[in-house]
């Protein structure tokens, strides 16, 4: 099977069925975002991680919508390839169906991005069977659901209990019945992944949720190393936050011994 030029929303459910694992990574920026297209990533996640990983809070929770459009915009105009997902920040789906389809109008006509994630199971089916019939893909996110943390006591690994993965499927299986293309799992024990993604016909994306998803997404700065802390369940694939440093640290140098610039960077005349 060839790579599809563009990458579409039957293609995911395609790759399910051939056992072709998904890659998704957040993608908050232009450059960033072209790097990812051309390296192969299927999906681009505009998320809420931008809240704490771009706008230095400490949450996701306080982000807006306005925050976010001008980030997803430059992501879907860099993405020639990738699907473009787009979260929905808190306070902006939860009070009603037409509150989730007017914030997910604004956000696809804005940005140009293909689809809208927002979290939740069977609390929020309304809005996604709201959002889905109005024509704009869904995806959800279950889970460790940021957003909720408070809600949930911390940051804390989901599916454990006596009910945990019954709970977790009955959420997925109510979100692929209004509509949703796929759903990300985030922080979830494998054996609960591994129910859900048998359970639906739709493909699942983990984060923190072991190997047995469909596919799998990653913050891009822990992915690529910028930061000195990541997840237990995420990996450093480079080690870019050193890369800066270095660079910029040259530069200084280069700059204060005066060595640079040099003549061929010089215009004489
Ligand atoms: O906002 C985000 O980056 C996410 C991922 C953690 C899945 O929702």
């Amino acid at each position: 099977m060839t790579s599809p030029k563009k990458v579409r929303i039957h293609h995911f459910r395609e790759m399910k069925q051939r056992g072709e694992k998904i890659t998704m990574l957040t993608a908050y920026d232009f450059p960033t975002a072209k790097a990812f297209d051309a390296a192969g990533v299927d999906m681009l996640l505009v998320g809420d991680s931008m809240g704490d990983n771009v706008m230095g809070y400490d949450s996701t929770v306080p982000l807006t919508i306005d925050e976010m459009i001008p980030y997803t915009r430059s992501v879907a105009r860099a993405a020639e390839r990738a699907f473009v997902v787009a979260d929905l920040p808190f306070g902006t789906y939860e009070v009603s169906p037409e509150q989730a389809v007017e914030s997910s109008i604004r956000m696809i006509k804005a940005t140009g991005a293909s689809a809208v994630k927002f979290e939740g199971g069977r609390r929020i089916a309304r809005q996604v069977k709201a959002v889905t019939d109005a024509g704009i893909p869904f995806c959800g996110h279950l889970g460790f659901t940021p957003q909720s943390e408070t809600a949930l006591g911390g940051r804390r690994i989901q599916g454990r209990g006596e009910h945990g993965v019954e709970e977790l499927v009955a959420d997925a299986l109510a979100l692929q019945e209004a509509g949703a293309f796929a759903v990300v799992l985030e922080m979830v024990i494998a054996p609960a992944a591994r129910a859900v993604t048998q359970a639906l016909d739709i493909p699942t994306i983990g984060i923190g949720a072991g190997p047995d998803t469909d596919g799998q997404v990653l913050v891009w700065l822990d992915a690529a190393g910028v930061g000195d802390w990541h997840p237990r369940f995420s990996k450093q694939f480079g080690a870019v936050g050193q890369a800066l440093h270095d660079a910029a640290a040259g530069y200084v140098a280069e700059v204060k011994s005066v060595a640079f610039p040099a003549p061929e960077h010089t215009f004489e005349s």
